[in-house]
């Protein structure tokens, strides 16, 4: 059974990263279950075929072209949300992206480009619509981080700790804007097979074996984690800030049997 059509109907929802991979899959499914939706990232021309994918399903969408590092950009995305729809009720950070590098020859301006994508891009939207919402008086935000974010990750060192920074950042708005009715949440997928990983998953062979890897003995779709970020940004997850939902398939531990 899935979730009723009225979970987020007639919400107003900001997905970041939206053009494709989890943050497509966000966008159309928060559309099936009710909400509009605002696209943001820096392709305009792949936003508009998800807005409509959107539209399909009854909802309103705006794309946005919005690159998450660059405040000026995130303030005008957000007043343009604001003057759309007159109101946001979720923000869903999922913007991102890694670069796989053994940490002695990841060059400077790599470091400083996941932290400003991945955490600081987390900071600019958080700010902009929480300023929203707490004269609103009340939203959801939920922030994608990665399992790499509690367990860290050989060969991506400094993704993991941008996802770190994620995680801590959410149990701090948490707690810190919990009196303005803002719940703050993340969502921590495992590995999903999305255009942004099969550029290093290059084969099946490849995705095979990083299903192996999985408890589960598979990688993820992104409609899996979507189906997350809708829970945790329905009504029935209103006891629930500062905290952090692993869809992982299955935790990794440090040895194996086979
Ligand atoms: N796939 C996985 O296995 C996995 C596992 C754990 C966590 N995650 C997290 O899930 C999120 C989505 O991952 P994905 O696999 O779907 O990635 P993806 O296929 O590479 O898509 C990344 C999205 O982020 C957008 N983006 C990147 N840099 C941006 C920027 N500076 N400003 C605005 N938008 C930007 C891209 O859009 P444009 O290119 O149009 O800007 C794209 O829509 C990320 O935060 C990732 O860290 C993924």
């Amino acid at each position: 059974m899935g979730f009723s059509p009225d979970t987020l109907r007639d919400r107003v929802a900001i997905v970041t990263g939206a053009s494709q991979g989890i943050g497509r899959a966000i966008a159309v499914e928060v559309a099936k279950v009710g909400a509009h939706v605002v696209l943001c990232s820096r392709r305009l021309s792949a936003l508009e075929a998800v807005a409509e994918a959107v539209r399909a399903e009854g909802c309103r969408a705006l794309a946005v072209e919005c690159d998450v590092r660059e405040a000026a950009q995130v303030e005008r995305a957000v007043a343009q949300s604001v003057e759309t729809f007159g109101r946001i009720d979720l923000l869903v950070n999922n913007a991102g992206y890694r670069i796989r590098s053994r940490l002695e020859d990841l060059p400077r301006h790599e470091w400083d480009a996941m932290v400003a994508t991945n955490l600081t891009g987390v900071f600019l939207f958080s700010q902009a619509v929480g300023r929203v919402m707490i004269r609103q008086r009340g939203g959801k935000i939920v922030n994608v981080s990665s399992v790499a974010g509690r367990s860290g990750s050989r060969g991506l060192a400094a993704y993991a700790a941008t996802k770190a920074g994620v995680t801590v950042l959410t149990q701090s708005l948490g707690a810190e804007w919990a009196k303005h009715g803002i719940l703050v949440n993340a969502v921590a997928p495992g590995p999903v097979e999305t255009e942004g990983v099969l550029e290093v998953w290059k084969t099946p062979a490849m995705i095979a074996n990083a299903g192996r890897e999985v408890p589960l003995g598979r990688v993820g779709r992104p409609e899996e984690i979507a189906w997350a970020v809708i829970f945790v940004a329905s009504d029935q997850a209103n006891f629930m800030t500062g905290e952090t939902v692993y869809v992982s398939g299955g935790p990794r531990v440090a040895n194996r049997e086979d």
